[in-house]
């Protein structure tokens, strides 16, 4: 973010001495006699002994439950490069004068740069759309823009990331500043149309949509405090534009509702929240200063998007704006730090705000306070709807702070969902360094080092710090195998692939999905072969799924050869025709203690037995002779590393079971389960799973 002093005073001395006599660091939960704004809670400012917090369930993967979207964030205009917008224009005369020019060259490095996200493991991925791209001039539409989003879109999708679009991220096209941008109420209707037509061609696959992402830092870094375009110092310009700001999200969100795919996707306001604590907590002064500056920065926005009444900063009375009401399917959070208030703050950016005396700053100088991001979820709790942080990171030049604000900020969320707070995910600031803003490139906030020379990604200790605890959480690619010709099932699977045959109302297939995403698992690889085709329309909402057809029957082995390069280097391994309701996560757990290169799960409840194996390993398989020492059944479900598939693979036909097993056998891992596993390889298999699914609660 880019923090925000109000100029209602005086320039105040950084070396001032912080006054701590009223707030003790390391003190849980301070309780102010004051109540904020809106009067539901305590203001507080808690401050904690990071010193002493472990970071253990971060590390081991149980602090986030496992659908939480781990996500990385970005900006059209501060990475792409070759923009024409408003801020292009007002480069020259930003506060560094830095032009974004080329940028990261992301525009022409799309591919590259999904690898980036790729290789950090997250799901999520938050991205802007520039609309100066895309109507160039009034009345033009550049299809080669609005295509190029679109194929970022199934890039992302074919990556197994989900994307989140955001429709307004500081730019816009400079015919639309010149009719007056925002500060004009009949200029809305340009964004709308703009944002209908975006919608009409991604919403099939984009399903998390922001509308404007932080109104009250445009309106006050544009309008009030003039950093960033049009430089602009007039509280009544300020006014109107807050006002249509707000308008224009409400029409927005409403129409994208009302058209189709609206009601499957997630549309929200994002809310920039900077806390604001007053100084010496005895001086009610500072208090007043700290309260006047919430309610203009976060409170007004926050009960607009609650009760459909807005009163811009600095406006006398609250107006009703069409359809603001509830205008959000989830709010979206950024967050970066907090002020402390006093009635002589600085109005220049060059001035070090005041902090407290054990805070570190940043390189934006505004401290890491990581306890805050906790007050900025109880800030938006009222609005009764899931939260997302879509943005927090740090401006830090050699990555020495990242890495422990990465940890604090996920600590501090973590904690939250545990005492009950809907919080469903994290999108960091920001995937790679770029051009922030008026700082231009002297801030730099990535998990990737970017040279903007050479325009060369590195990652950072900090990305890897991240990446680690993304892995730790998130449940690995599922891989189907869909493609076997089904022939005991008879006739039905002439006409259709065995795992699209229906069960209980929908395909075996959207079974297993279901269980998988229960699981966590938000990616998923199909791999098809007879009959490929009939996947075509298959869709699973929440999960990118992907399908991948081999050419001729290649048998198990020869189609996870054929589609090697989609695997992940870890995934879980599925038979399409087979639904296995056990645990992913112990399994998990099972493999990643073995170490082993597979870990295969087995029942000891089944009339035939197929493997021998001691203490956690497999002995020996075999699936065609019944012998005495046999001891378990394979029943399914196998957590596999890609490099077995690279190692043992070959070109041509060939069975995974009974290459890979013998093979690894001594070495590979066994996860005993009892739970039941519901194949439907025969006709008689397929009633008693039709019967399952019926009286199951699952
Ligand atoms: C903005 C980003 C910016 C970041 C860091 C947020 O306010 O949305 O565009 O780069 O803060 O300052």
């Amino acid at each position: 973010m880019s923090w925000v002093q109000l100029p209602l005073s005086a320039p105040l001395n950084s070396t001032t001495k912080s006054d701590d006599c009223t707030l003790k660091a390391h003190r849980s939960w301070d309780k102010a006699l004051l109540s904020p704004p809106d009067g539901q809670t305590m203001w507080t400012e808690e401050h904690r002994d990071w010193t002493k917090v472990k970071y253990d369930s971060l590390e081991d993967g149980t602090a986030f439950p496992k659908q939480f979207m781990w996500g990385v964030a970005t900006a059209s205009h501060q990475i792409e490069g070759g923009n024409t917008n408003n801020w292009s224009a007002f480069e020259p005369r930003s506060k560094s004068k830095q032009l974004s020019g080329e940028a990261c060259d992301h525009w022409n490095r799309r591919t590259e740069d999904i690898g980036l996200i790729t290789d950090l493991g997250v799901s999520h991925y938050r991205f802007s759309i520039e609309w100066s791209r895309i109507v160039p001039q009034e009345g033009e539409w550049n299809e080669q823009a609005a295509q190029w989003y679109s194929d970022l879109v199934d890039e992302l999708l074919a990556n197994g990331i989900q994307p989140m679009a955001t429709l307004h991220h500081f730019t816009q096209p400079i015919w639309w500043e010149e009719k007056g941008g925002f500060e004009r109420e009949e200029n809305l209707h340009h964004w709308i149309d703009f944002s209908k037509r975006m919608f009409a061609l991604l919403s099939d696959r984009v399903r998390w949509w922001c509308t404007i992402n932080e109104p009250a830092v445009f309106t006050t870094m544009g309008y009030v405090l003039g950093e960033f375009p049009p430089g602009v110092r007039s509280f009544k310009r300020a006014k109107a534009v807050a006002m249509n700001m707000m308008r224009a999200h409400a029409t927005c969100y409403q129409t994208l509702k009302g058209m189709e795919n609206g009601g499957l996707c997630e549309i929200g306001l994002v809310k920039n929240i900077n806390l604001f604590d007053p100084y010496r907590r005895w001086n009610p002064l500072h208090w007043l200063q700290a309260r006047v500056l919430d309610g203009m920065f976060n409170r007004c926005w926050i009960n607009g998007v609650r009760t459909g009444r807005f009163k811009p900063p600095s406006a006398l009375r609250a107006k009703r704006v069409p359809g603001l009401k509830n205008s959000s399917d989830f709010i979206g959070v950024n967050y970066y730090t907090h002020l402390l208030a006093t009635p002589f703050m600085p109005t220049k950016v060059e001035i070090d705000p005041l902090i407290r005396p054990w805070e570190q700053r940043t390189d934006f100088r505004y401290p890491m306070y990581a306890e805050g991001l906790r007050r900025a979820f109880e800030m938006v709790k009222g609005l009764g709807l899931p939260i997302i942080v879509t943005e927090n990171g740090v401006a830090d030049d050699d990555d020495d702070m990242r890495p422990e604000h990465i940890r604090r900020h996920l600590q501090i969320t973590a904690e939250a969902i545990a005492d009950g707070l809907d919080v469903r995910g994290f999108y960091h600031w920001s995937l790679m360094d770029n051009f922030e803003w008026a700082e231009g490139y002297d801030q730099r906030f990535g998990l990737y080092h970017v040279d903007f020379e050479t325009k060369q990604r590195t990652l950072k200790e900090s990305g890897a710090t991240y990446a680690s605890i993304v892995k730790s959480h998130r449940t690995p690619q599922v891989v189907i195998m869909a493609g076997g010709l089904g022939t005991r099932l008879g006739e039905v699977t002439e006409r259709i692939p065995k795992s699209l045959v229906e069960v209980n109302g929908k395909p075996i297939l959207s079974h297993i999905l279901d269980w998988a995403q229960r699981q966590g698992c938000l990616n998923a690889l199909v791999l098809t072969g007879h009959l490929g085709e009939q996947f075509d329309e298959f869709t699973h909402p929440g999960m990118v799924v992907n399908f991948h057809q081999e050419p001729t029957p290649l048998g198990t082995g020869g189609a996870l050869w054929n589609a090697r390069s989609l695997l992940e280097d870890r995934f879980i391994l599925l038979w399409g025709d087979d639904l296995h309701p056990i645990d992913y996560h112990s399994l998990l757990k099972t493999h990643e203690k073995a170490g082993a290169p597979l870990t295969m799960t087995a029942t000891t409840k089944h009339e035939q037995m197929n493997l021998k194996h001691a203490e956690g390993r497999l002995e020996a398989y075999n699936k065609t002779t019944q012998t005495s020492d046999l001891n378990g059944y394979e029943s399914g479900t196998s957590v596999v590393e890609k490099s077995v598939v690279l190692e043992h693979g070959k070109e041509g036909v060939w069975s995974w079971e009974e290459t890979v097993y013998p093979a690894l056998s001594g070495k590979a891992a066994v996860h005993l389960d009892q739970t039941a596993f519901w194949d439907m390889g025969t006709p008689e298999r397929l009633a008693l799973l039709e019967t399952f699914l019926k009286e199951s609660t699952l």
